[in-house]
């Protein structure tokens, strides 16, 4: 269970740390940080898929994502006495992320590459990649440890062996090495991260792929554009516990039966509803319906991932399917460590009601994030590794 998140100098995030529980709920007014706060999670994951550039690119590259006030913000800015303007640079730039968890917790340090005549200047370079055991790094705890290219890592008697490879500046250890005798922990690390499972909001126009007939193929885990909604919901009724899928539906809309019918165009949903004298199929189903559906795959996915991050689930679902949705995502933090980032007030009230429901309420104060009700040291008391 991961149970702090740390970021640094990313978009919004000057710095901030974030306390998780087996079912966190995210929230705030628009514009405090909840989707970068998703955003910089969906980034570490990327680091263990080998994509972290290419999903700095896609954010508009990695001078874009790095927070864009100073360093430091003293009190009198705070109070407006004086104004926000550039304050002395103490340390380099960087966008930091990491997290502590159980059984093995990670970092990675961005920053700016030594200038060369590459075009690819604008890449961002790992200056630092740590993994660890235990809540914070420190002499001890540290298990795999980079420094620019160099890598080293420490053997099951506990000293540190030098490796012999120069990583690549801007690819995560976890994609460049790999030797379960030298360092296990890299490989249990990527594991975990690649395990870590997003779903931002589904596409439900008329062309979205959940509308589509899904290829007919076993499907434990939905893609994250429900292009194989019909195939999941299936394979859930088959090898999961196709009782909660019947009651998600009963919650959400009385009287209705959902089944997958196969045709020679692949596998279809069909919901039955009261007063009609036939199912309706995912292409005529309204938005909010097959969102639901979506959500409903996704969270009784029948090979649960360690940690499920939904981004702002509620949208364009009426408020009568809000209890429903909550009940569902109650049902599957029983199985994930689950991130709700929502700012739908019903939807975070519902969770909240839940014991093991640990609320983070975001605002932005002189355009950083933070979190409402933490004292300053435990919101940037995260010990960073130096570079
Ligand atoms: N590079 C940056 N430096 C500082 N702030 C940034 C940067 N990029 C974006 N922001 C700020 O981040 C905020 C957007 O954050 P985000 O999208 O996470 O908000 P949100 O809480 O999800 O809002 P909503 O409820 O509207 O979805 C904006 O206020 C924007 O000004
Ligand atoms: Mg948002």
């Amino acid at each position: 269970m991961i149970h702090r998140i740390a970021i640094a100098g990313y978009r919004s995030i000057r710095s901030l740390t974030v306390r998780l529980g087996e079912l966190t709920v995210v929230t705030g007014p628009n514009g405090s940080g909840k989707t970068n706060l998703y955003r910089s999670l969906r980034l570490i994951a990327s680091a263990a898929n080998g994509n972290l550039n290419q999903s700095l690119a896609e954010e508009g590259g990695f001078e874009s994502v790095l927070w864009a006030g100073p360093e430091t913000i003293p009190n009198e800015m705070k109070r407006g006495e004086v104004p926000v303007q550039g304050t002395l640079r103490r340390k380099p730039i960087a966008l930091k992320l990491a997290f502590s968890a159980d059984p093995m917790s990670y970092c990675i340090d961005l920053g700016r590459p030594v200038p060369s005549n590459s075009m690819f200047d604008a890449d961002p370079e790992i200056k630092r990649e740590c993994i660890w055991t235990g809540p914070t790094p420190d002499a001890r705890s540290l298990c795999v440890d980079r420094k620019g290219a160099n890598l080293r890592c420490r053997s099951g008697k506990g000293k540190w062996q030098d490796i012999d490879l120069h990583l690549s500046r801007g690819t995560s250890l976890m994609t460049e090495y790999a030797d379960p005798f030298a360092a296990p922990e890299i490989i249990v690390m990527k594991e975990q991260l690649r395990g870590w499972r997003f779903y931002d909001t589904f596409r439900c126009d008329s062309h979205a792929p959940a509308r589509l007939p899904s290829p007919q193929t076993f499907t434990p885990v939905m893609a994250n554009d429900g292009s194989n909604l019909a195939a999941a919901l299936q394979t859930i009724r088959e090898i999961g516990d196709s009782h909660i899928v019947e009651q998600a539906i009963e919650e959400a809309f009385p009287g209705s039966q959902l089944y997958v019918q196969s045709g020679e165009s692949g596998m279809q949903v069909v919901l039955t509803q009261p007063g009609m004298l036939r199912g309706l199929t995912a292409r005529e189903l309204s938005d909010g319906t097959l969102r639901y559906l979506l959500l409903l795959a996704a969270l009784f996915s029948p090979r649960p991932p360690e940690l499920l991050v939904l981004n702002e689930p509620e949208t364009s679902l009426h408020p009568d399917l809000i209890g429903p949705l909550a009940n569902m995502i109650c049902r599957a933090a029983e199985r994930s460590q689950v991130i709700v980032v929502s700012h739908n007030q019903h939807l975070v009230a519902q969770l909240e009601r839940d014991e093991i429901c640990e609320p983070v309420r975001l605002n932005k104060e002189t355009g950083e994030t933070i979190v409402e009700g933490t004292d300053l040291l435990s919101q940037h008391g995260w010990k960073w590794p130096a570079r």
